[in-house]
């Protein structure tokens, strides 16, 4: 498989498909797809001192605080930017992860190449997360934490979007598309970053 080294950043509220669309952009251009909800729900499954800490949160769909979340994500992002690249997803939630991941970016020469923002309708989000709830995930069986999840992505992004705008690094897409169209038209805004010098 085509290796690319582009460093993608996926914003969007709960459902608006980072997941869905993070592992098939890692597929499609062979680099690590990092989760930062993903890597929490794995400390609370090992029952590790962090998940401990941060499942009662998880469960109430509050945000982790951001130090807790940078000690999670961060060395996973170094290391997969050194080795290629990566897609992340679900990191930065606020404006201070943001800030705080372009500054340890920088410091190695790795910042993110593109900030994809996935613009998606409220409800068509709650229908997509009541449709997953029988999924198993905890923060998807209840409709208020669903909404307090929805809550606070709009307390938050705006000053994120903003902050990518400002880099001239976001591109929007519009996330009520099909799976394979939202993947295509991503793929064909970051067409011009892709190097093939993985
Ligand atoms: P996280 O795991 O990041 O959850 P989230 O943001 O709430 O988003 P979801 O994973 O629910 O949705 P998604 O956008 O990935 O959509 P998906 O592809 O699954 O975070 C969970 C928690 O962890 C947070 O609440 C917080 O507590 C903590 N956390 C994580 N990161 C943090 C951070 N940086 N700082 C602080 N706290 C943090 O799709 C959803 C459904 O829709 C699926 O069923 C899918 O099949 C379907 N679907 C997807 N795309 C489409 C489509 N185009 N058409 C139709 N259906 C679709
Ligand atoms: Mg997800």
């Amino acid at each position: 498989m085509r290796s690319c080294a582009v460093r993608i950043v996926l914003l969007g509220a709960p459902g608006s498909g980072k997941g869905t669309q993070g592992e098939r952009l890692a597929a499609r251009l062979g680099v690590p797809h990092i989760a930062s909800g993903e890597l929490l729900r794995a400390h609370v499954a090992a029952q590790t001192e962090l998940g401990l800490e941060v499942a009662a949160g998880l469960a109430r769909g509050d945000l982790v605080p951001d130090d807790v979340v940078l000690a999670v994500v961060g060395e996973a992002i170094v290391a997969a930017a050194e080795s290629g690249g990566y897609i992340l997803d679900g990191f930065p939630r606020t404006r201070a992860q943001a800030e705080r991941a372009h500054e340890l970016a920088l410091e190695r020469g790795l910042d993110a190449d593109a900030a994809v923002y996935l613009s998606l309708d409220d409800d068509i989000a709650r229908q997509r997360l009541a449709g997953r709830a029988e999924g198993g995930r905890v923060d998807d069986a209840d409709a208020e934490v669903i909404e307090h999840r929805l809550q606070l992505f709009h307390d938050n992004m705006r000053p994120i979007l903003d902050y990518y705008d400002g880099l001239g690094i976001l591109v929007t897409v519009d996330a009520s598309q099909s799976v394979a169209v939202i993947t295509e038209t991503i793929l064909a805004a970051l067409a011009p970053l892709a190097r093939e010098d993985a």
